[in-house]
């Protein structure tokens, strides 16, 4: 695939983000009954839903793409509906709207709750935990993707490669913590009605307008120290992702399976950090001691059912730099990829 040498608008980056391969394209052909994506509304959902009305698209089969969100973003569900993704709005927190949703065979869940549960403990609780629960009752006879992070596993050293899906648990802090209550209720419900279930144990989406490499880029641009206490990270691009999330779906089993997805690379962060320098002309500061202990995964199962991510790290770094450079638009969302001890 020959890519863009810069993305121009968000226009062409949204195009990107829902470009389908070959693979998904066939994936759609073998896939029966529609998909529903239920918290479509936030960073990954659009671009998501797009993919994979694209796919279905290219393969020439029927198949309907639903988008389940509370739509806080009204320009996300505008979006959605010219792209061909059928809206509905429904706040998955509460039971009586949920048993109105219609059967949905395929579903992936991406409802979450992540920044300021330092304060508002219960609030992500109840989010992570208890509508999964909702929902891993309401769609019992469903198949299931459900996104998760890759923060439920101990901060390790690059040296180790990342933690694979055999790697015990041990999430650090009440967010990660509410997120492996979100797997274990999800394992309960596909132990206890037999519903196929994928955990998506997902490290760093990037998209130009938010991710890890966007945060530290701005921070070099802004002639700002760059945080580098966390010391290595993985991305993956949100097209990727995305591609993988609906082709997992098809590996979801009972009892429910872990599939750890990032890139293949663990980064350092100043290497990144040089990379954007020279990019953009910058010196490079830090500040914060850089730890030998990070969250890292091991992407080796994922690479292995799904192939190689189609953008490159380097290509996502040329990207980021121009787009940054150029003043493109910036969600206001930092990733706190720099927190290591559990407070988002
Ligand atoms: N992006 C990443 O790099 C990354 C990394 C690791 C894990 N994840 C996880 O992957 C999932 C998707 O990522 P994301 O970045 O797209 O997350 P996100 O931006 O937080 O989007 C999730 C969306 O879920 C919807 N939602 C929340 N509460 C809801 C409710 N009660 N009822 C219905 N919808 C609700 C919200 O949209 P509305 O306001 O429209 O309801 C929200 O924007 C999340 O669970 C996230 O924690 C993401």
């Amino acid at each position: 695939m020959d890519y863009p040498k810069f993305i121009e608008n968000e226009a062409q980056l949204d195009e990107l983000l829902s470009l389908p391969d070959q693979g998904l394209i066939d994936f759609m052909k073998n896939l029966e009954g529609d998909i529903a994506i239920l918290g479509i509304g936030g960073k990954m959902g659009p671009t998501l839903g797009r993919l994979a009305v694209n796919a279905i698209r290219a393969a020439g089969v029927k198949k309907d793409v639903y988008g389940v969100s509370r739509f806080s973003n009204a320009e996300a569900r505008a979006n959605l509906e010219a792209w061909g993704v059928k809206t509905i709005s429904c706040d998955l927190m509460n039971r009586e709207e949920v048993a109105k949703l219609p059967d949905f065979p395929n579903i992936i869940y991406m409802a979450g709750r992540k920044f300021g549960t330092d304060g508002s403990e219960e609030l992500t609780w109840a989010m992570n935990v208890i509508v999964p629960a909702i929902v891993g009752e309401r769609f019992r006879n469903s198949r299931i993707t459900a996104f998760s992070t890759g923060c439920v596993y101990p901060l390790v050293g690059a040296n180790t490669c990342g933690c694979t899906e055999e790697t015990v648990l041990e999430p650090i802090g009440e967010y990660t913590q509410s997120c492996l209550g979100r797997e274990r209720v999800f394992g309960y419900c596909s132990k206890a009605y037999g519903t196929k279930v994928l955990l998506f144990r997902l490290n760093y989406a990037i998209d130009m307008r938010y991710g890890v490499l966007h945060d530290i880029g701005r921070q070099v641009l802004a002639g700002e120290p760059v945080v580098n206490s966390v010391g290595h990270f993985n991305v993956i691009w949100q097209g990727d992702a995305n591609r993988i999330a609906l082709m997992s779906l098809m590996q979801a089993d009972s009892p429910a399976v872990p599939l750890n997805v990032t890139g293949p690379e663990m980064i350092s962060i100043e290497y990144i950090a040089e990379r954007f320098g020279k990019l953009m002309g910058k010196e490079v500061t830090y500040s914060g001691v850089s730890a030998d202990r990070c969250y890292l995964n091991n992407s080796s199962k994922a690479m292995r059912l799904y192939g190689y991510p189609r953008v490159s790290l380097d290509q996502m770094i040329d990207w980021q730099a121009a787009w940054l450079m150029k003043g493109g638009r910036s969600l206001g969302k930092p990733t706190h990829f720099e927190v290591n001890n559990g407070k988002f």
